[in-house]
């Protein structure tokens, strides 16, 4: 009796998400689980899938991301299904969706999960994370809880470092969210709403992390001329509190800063020695945030991704906005907001060494609710594979594939993701290793990727010939 299948993904080549050599194999798959990788010519399947001349790789796990909402708002996931991304790491840069009670209004950058239509409604992480288990999505997802979505939370005025009273509140929610299912906390101490933060603060509401087995992240307090100093920062509330920590969006931005990657990246791997220690960077030489005069002074180039009073000017260069205002850019800064922007402020040259470094994972920082987003949104994880593997030679496919799978589930703490391995959860990626790219640009950013096949979830195909296929399989997935 030949074995029988739920899927069979026939005659392609395995990338398994390890850093091995490619080989050839067919891949079945039963009960969600990758049941058997190997020459399978005589079993059957429910269905198949030809992969002919395709490579069969773990699904992408986007590392960095602010997708709390849009599992709920596109459970289908299209920006992030469409490039072969399985799993999404939610609630970075100390944004996240909960624990926040409705009503809520908070302040800029947290208005990047929702310029005010109802979707901070979750008062306990626990509501939350029973929304997304009520309501899947069609990828998976790994939670973090935000510090500054903590801090609109516990105080009155943001100005400040909290007091013992307020590091006390935001501890108690920060245990709350760990014991209902997130892996970690993040910070976002660059931001205004935690800019007053002190390092003991973070290290105090970050206390229950040690306890929980959880990991803290960071969009760090400077990535520009005190990067140095950030990073230590970084290093050392990981090291006080005895857990991982991961740098988000790596990158040194500013004219002055160019060519500093030569500098970080030997602190990091020095103290990765001492330390668990990883990061993250999305293949491009633009930022994009909310928009904000410092970043202005320091980029050579501005777009405008959206506006809340003036939505018509949503992807127009800045100084475009401003001859048409007829104001200087002070003062159209001033009349747009609260509005985003993609900063071009960063130097090519640091973006392939950051990304070519050997513990640095891809995430996107993609913004899903921005009108005119940055192209990392739909384009990130394809255009490490097509623009910067294939075409620039960058690092070979297994590698690129690795920096997406593999050492993302094993920086992430995610069992049994991330590697194509008998016995795994079936998050699967088939690509064409020849066609993959981004289709997406700056001109035109919603644009579904080339080269993408199948996208399988949990055993469950939810993109298929250019769409999605409305299966919802996504789950909430644990640090072990
Ligand atoms: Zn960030
Ligand atoms: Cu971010």
């Amino acid at each position: 009796m030949a074995e029988r299948y739920d899927l069979l993904i026939r005659g392609g080549t395995v990338i398994d998400g390890t850093l091995a050599p490619r080989y050839a194999a067919d891949v079945a798959v039963r009960d969600g689980r990758i049941a058997a990788i190997g020459a399978l010519q005589g079993a059957r399947a429910a269905a198949e899938i030809d992969a002919t001349g395709r490579i069969v790789a773990p699904g992408f796990i986007d590392a960095h991301t602010h997708d709390d909402r849009l599992l709920l708002s596109d459970p289908s996931m299209a920006p992030k299904a469409s490039q072969g991304v399985t799993t999404v790491v939610t609630g970075n840069c100390g944004i996240s969706l909960a624990p926040m009670p409705a009503g809520t209004k908070p302040p800029p950058p947290l208005d990047l999960l929702d310029e005010g239509g109802g979707w901070f409604r979750f008062p306990r992480f626990a509501d939350y994370v029973a929304a997304l288990r009520e309501q899947p999505a069609a990828t998976n997802a790994a939670l973090l809880v935000g510090h500054s979505t903590l801090r609109v939370q516990a105080m009155a005025d943001l100005g400040r470092p909290a007091n013992a009273k307020e590091v006390a509140r935001m501890r108690a929610l920060a245990d709350e969210a760990l014991a209902a299912g997130a892996i970690g906390v993040s910070t976002g101490l660059w931001y205004e709403p935690a800019s007053a933060a002190t390092t003991q603060e973070v290290i105090e509401v970050c206390r229950p992390l040690a306890a929980r087995r959880g990991l803290y992240c960071t969009h760090m307090r400077d990535e520009g001329d005190r990067v140095m100093a950030s990073l230590e920062e970084t290093f050392r509330i990981g090291r006080e509190l005895g857990v991982p920590v991961v740098v988000s969006h790596h990158k040194v931005m500013g004219k002055a800063n160019h060519g500093r990657s030569v500098e970080t990246l030997p602190l990091i791997e020095a103290r990765m020695r001492e330390q668990a220690i990883g990061l993250d960077c999305y293949p491009y030489c633009a930022s994009s945030t909310i928009l904000t005069a410092s970043r202005v002074d320091v980029a050579t180039r501005v777009l405008v991704t959206w506006s809340k009073p003036h939505p018509e000017f949503a992807g127009l260069e800045l100084a475009e906005i401003a001859r048409r205002m007829g104001l200087s850019t002070a003062e159209a800064i001033a009349r747009l907001l609260p509005a985003g922007a993609i900063y071009f402020s960063m130097d090519e040259a640091d973006v392939q060494r950051i990304l070519a470094f050997a513990r640095t994972m891809v995430g996107s920082d993609g913004l899903p609710h921005d009108a005119a987003p940055h192209p990392r949104l739909w384009g990130t994880f394809p255009r490490v594979l097509g623009h910067y593997a294939r075409g620039l030679n960058l690092f070979p496919l297994e590698t690129a594939v690795h920096k997406m799978t593999g050492l993302t589930a094993q920086t992430f703490g995610l069992a049994d993701r991330g590697v194509l391995r008998q016995g795994h959860a079936a998050d699967i990626t088939v690509f064409d290793a020849a066609t993959v790219d981004e289709a997406a640009t700056f001109a035109r950013p919603i644009q579904p990727a080339r080269g993408i096949d199948a996208v399988i979830v949990n055993g469950e195909p939810v993109w298929q010939d250019g769409k999605t296929t409305g299966a919802r399989p996504g789950r909430v997935l644990a640090r072990h």
